[in-house]
């Protein structure tokens, strides 16, 4: 039983920056919502050579995530830059290191959305967001996409899709999170909470 008061965890994994905007922007939206927390967290690059240690606490950013993070999260927000349209290999590898919590079914019932940044329009966003979910829903996670409810869904030119929140961030990383993006990413934050929060007493046996 947590002590803290419940959160949702906003994982992400970014190397320039872009996936990692968008993370901030769904953080925002979960503290929208009254008495739930975003506990913003990262995970460590890996390395090809295993000799490589990176220090315990990264040089910006959030810091880097536990296997109790995630353990005792109310809900979770999951983030990569798309990588060949599938996650990038630093989140998978944390991903592949929860076979403990699958064990003890620590994540059943609690809810999962996901966010992604490509460099192009049609470089995969839906496949990797849609890919993300599913070591998740072997974890019994809820999946929280984004509803047509959302204007922003129909009105975009970039970032933004039924399955999670993602971003466009152009051949050089270097095109900013538009507003169309950061309001559904804000939408995702809300949503993601407030699934948390209805859902907790079920978990709870109530
Ligand atoms: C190894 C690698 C593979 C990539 N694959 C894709 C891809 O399939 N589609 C795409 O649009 N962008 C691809 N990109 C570009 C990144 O998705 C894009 O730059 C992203 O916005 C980076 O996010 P970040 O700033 O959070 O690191 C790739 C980048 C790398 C390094």
């Amino acid at each position: 039983m947590s002590l803290s008061r419940p959160y949702v965890l906003v994982l992400y994994y970014s190397r320039f920056g872009a996936t990692r905007a968008l993370a901030e922007q769904i953080a925002a939206g979960v503290e929208e919502i009254a008495g739930m927390d975003a506990r913003l967290r990262t995970v460590p690059p890996v390395s090809t050579t295993c000799e490589s240690v990176d220090p315990d606490i990264p040089g910006e950013g959030a810091i880097y995530a536990s296997l109790e993070d995630l353990r005792q999260c109310a809900g979770l927000a999951i983030g990569s830059p798309t990588r060949f349209g599938n996650m990038a290999a630093p989140l998978k590898y944390f991903i592949d290191g929860t076979s403990e919590l699958w064990l003890n079914g620590a994540l059943i019932d609690k809810p999962a959305t996901a966010f992604t940044s490509t460099a192009s329009l049609h470089g995969g966003q839906e496949a990797t967001l849609l890919t993300m979910l599913i070591p998740l829903l072997h974890q019994g996670m809820v999946y929280a996409g984004v509803p047509y409810s959302e204007n922003g869904l129909v009105a975009t030119s970039s970032g933004g899709t039924p399955y999670g929140t993602s971003h466009v961030a152009g051949e050089r990383s270097d095109r900013n999170v538009d507003d169309i993006e950061r309001s559904l990413a804000r939408a995702q934050g809300r949503r993601v909470a407030r699934l948390a929060m209805a859902l907790r007493p079920l978990r709870e046996g109530a």
